[in-house]
């Protein structure tokens, strides 16, 4: 498989990479950078599990080739905490006990992340209109909408 060298930025952080053609974004992420925060639930667009923002826009990073985010920039669940301090998105789904697993939440947290930047007050519809691509099995959702509330009150 041939190599293609790209430029992205991750977490504020410029990484030079060759990867391969077929790569997607979610295994680069997560095997060349190790940021394992974001997770491979189904790797077939389904469950938001593996859910970034490039370019600030929330994509499921693995149906994203590598390739096609060169030159991007790319936040994982990794860069929402700054100086040491949770993002308020993260401390919210602490206080409102929105994790149970877990697995979910990188990609909730995303998402939650992604409407509160274009929508700083959204309704509850919205909230859960934003987050419909995320599949959670363990909360029934009720928590992570409190805490995605908690969060739009708090900026
Ligand atoms: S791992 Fe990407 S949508 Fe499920
Ligand atoms: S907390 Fe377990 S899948 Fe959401």
């Amino acid at each position: 498989m041939s190599k293609h060298s790209i430029i992205v930025t991750v977490n504020g952080v410029k990484e030079w990479l060759d990867v391969p053609a077929n790569m997607t974004l979610l295994q680069m992420l997560r095997d060349e950078l190790a940021l394992t925060g974001t997770k491979n639930g189904c790797a077939a667009g389904e469950c938001g599990a593996c859910t970034v923002l490039l370019n600030g826009e929330p994509v499921n990073s693995c149906l994203v080739l590598a390739v096609e985010a060169d030159g991007a920039e790319i936040v994982t669940v990794e860069g929402l905490a700054r100086d040491e301090q949770l993002d308020v998105i993260q401390q919210a789904f602490v206080d409102e006990g929105g994790v149970q697993c877990g697995f979910c939440t990188p990609g909730m947290l995303i998402s939650a992340r992604a409407l509160l930047d274009r929508h700083p007050h959204p309704s509850e519809e919205e909230i859960r209109e934003a987050l419909l691509g995320n599949l959670c099995r363990c909360t029934g959702y009720t928590r992570i909408v409190w805490a995605v509330q908690k969060a739009a009150r708090s900026v």
